[in-house]
């Protein structure tokens, strides 16, 4: 393949991601989303591999038989609701990947383009900069994609670590590492400083990452999928490979925007997720005097939504983990067919990934229409007659707006509570991710229907 055909497939590539992006920013237009990111890496894998640079061809059908079947042995197995672990540690493989692709274009810098002796100095400072900051933000998503996994699989506490003066810490992390670029060109590239500067930055990963506490997991996930392209964008840099370096700013500008929504969703400020710093609030005391719960049965709840007019359903991470949305969407039907106004209220960081209730109810079929954002209901609550809270904990927590304390405050939360009745879904009076108790499970207006979710819903769905 001549280079400038490479060039025109990398072209051609480039747009089927950026229609992939806008595919999968709807519902409805997810799936054709899916396939034109499909189509875009297949153009860009093939152009690649029989560019005129690539060598060593059957290495690389090695290497991607051997990747691809760990890949679809993996995309097979995870369950949805590990699918943000899966994610965080492919985000340390983009990251890993850019720390050895730095290294190897050390060691083995590229051929200077020009002759011209000022313009090939201009050239060598160049990549000793692409070097240096692509080895930084590679170790950097590397660590603190692994702490992520750790603390979204439970292998590590997700509560934050607070080592005194962190702040500063992370600063003078910053700071000596720009020092050792600095040194790093003046020393014609200095192993020395490359190795360095590589530990400060894994360090670095490691503590940004496990300073934040688990309530605030979401954001960081998609933080680091926002790093690790501009890891694959330096990679892209030091590859002299125009593709990766629009990929790469795909994907770390959609990254960044995402956490930019997340963190306005979840009330908190944008430059302090960069700066690793948030999450260290207050923890709430747990011994704290909640007051009496009450229990209902299915029963009693299917008879109270038969006698009401309006109807919220607010799924969370339990309804995934039951995966209850199909006996959801029966009962969604049988009473909509009785002229019952039934409407689904979504939050943001509701279930364990962006847009995980969406893709869920999506799955079991519940109309489009009907499943509205937080923003978009929260205010009806007042004039509904009965909310369904299906294994949601942390998404509907009155504590957020009433305890400055505690570790969720200030973030936007369904305000279930003001309906007339609402009925709890879940297995017993345990905490949500965030560890945080519920004060809405001892409010006047609220029962509590214990089991889990599939079995309740069903058992609703046959007393209707
Ligand atoms: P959570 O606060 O995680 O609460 C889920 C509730 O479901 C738990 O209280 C649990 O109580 C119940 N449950 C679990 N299995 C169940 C089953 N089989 N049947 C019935 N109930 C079951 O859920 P949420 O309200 O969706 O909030 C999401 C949380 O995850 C937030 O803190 C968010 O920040 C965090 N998070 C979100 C994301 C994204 S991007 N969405 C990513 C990572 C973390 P029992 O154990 O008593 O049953």
């Amino acid at each position: 393949m001549s280079a400038g055909l490479v060039q025109a497939a990398y072209i051609v590539a480039a747009l089927f991601f950026i229609m992939s992006l806008a595919g999968l920013s709807k519902q409805e237009s997810a799936r054709s989303g899916n396939y034109y990111g499909i189509t875009g890496m297949t153009i860009a894998l093939i152009a690649t591999i029989f560019s005129p640079d690539a060598q060593g061809f059957a290495w690389v059908i090695i290497a991607m038989a051997i990747g691809g079947a760990i890949g679809i042995f993996y995309a097979k197995k995870v369950e949805m609701t590990e699918m943000p672990e899966l994610v965080a540690i492919l985000h340390s493989f983009v990251g890993l990947a850019a720390v050895l692709v730095g290294y190897n274009s050390y060691l083995e810098p590229p051929v200077a383009i020009s002759t011209d002796l000022a313009e090939m100095h201009a050239e060598h400072v160049i990549h000793l900069v692409e070097v240096f900051l692509g080895v930084f933000i590679g170790a950097v998503t590397f660590t603190g994609s692994i702490v992520a996994f750790c603390k979204l699989r439970g292998v590590i506490s997700s509560s934050p670590l607070n080592i005194p003066h962190k702040h500063k810490w992370n600063l003078a992390a910053i700071v000596v590492s720009t020092l050792l670029m600095i040194y790093f060109v003046k020393a014609d590239g200095s192993m020395f400083a490359l190795l360095v500067m590589t530990l400060i930055a894994f360090a670095f990963g490691y503590h940004l990452v496990a300073s934040i506490g688990g309530a605030d997991m979401p954001v960081v996930v998609s933080m680091l999928n926002s790093y690790s392209g501009w890891a694959a964008a330096a990679a892209g840099f030091m590859l002299a490979n125009d593709l990766l370096i629009v990929t790469g700013a795909l994907v770390g500008s959609s990254g960044a925007i995402l956490s930019y929504i997340m963190c306005k969703a979840m009330n908190r400020s944008f430059i302090s997720v960069i700066a690793g710093g948030f999450g260290q609030t207050v923890v709430i005391s747990e011994d704290q005097e909640q007051g009496e719960h009450r229990e209902t049965t299915a029963e009693d709840v299917a008879e109270m939504l038969k006698d009401s007019k309006s109807v919220i359903i607010t799924p969370g991470y339990g309804m995934a983990v039951a995966q209850a949305q199909y006996p959801v969407h029966e009962i969604t039907e049988k009473l909509r067919a009785q002229g019952i106004d039934v409407r689904f209220g979504i939050h943001p960081v509701a279930g364990r990934l962006p847009g995980h209730m969406n893709v869920l109810l999506a799955e079991a079929k519940v109309p489009y229409d009907i499943v509205l954002e937080m923003d978009e209901l929260n205010d009806d609550f007042p004039e509904t007659d009965t909310v369904l809270v299906i294994g949601a904990n942390d998404t509907v927590n009155p504590a957020a707006l009433e305890d400055p304390n505690s570790p969720i405050a200030g973030m936007p939360v369904l305000e279930v509570w003001n309906a007339k009745n609402v009925i709890v879904f879940k297995r017993s009076m345990n905490t949500g991710y965030a560890g945080v108790q519920n004060p809405l499970f001892f409010k006047e207006n609220t029962s509590m229907l214990f089991g889990d979710a599939k079995e309740s819903v069903d058992a609703i769905s046959k007393a209707l």
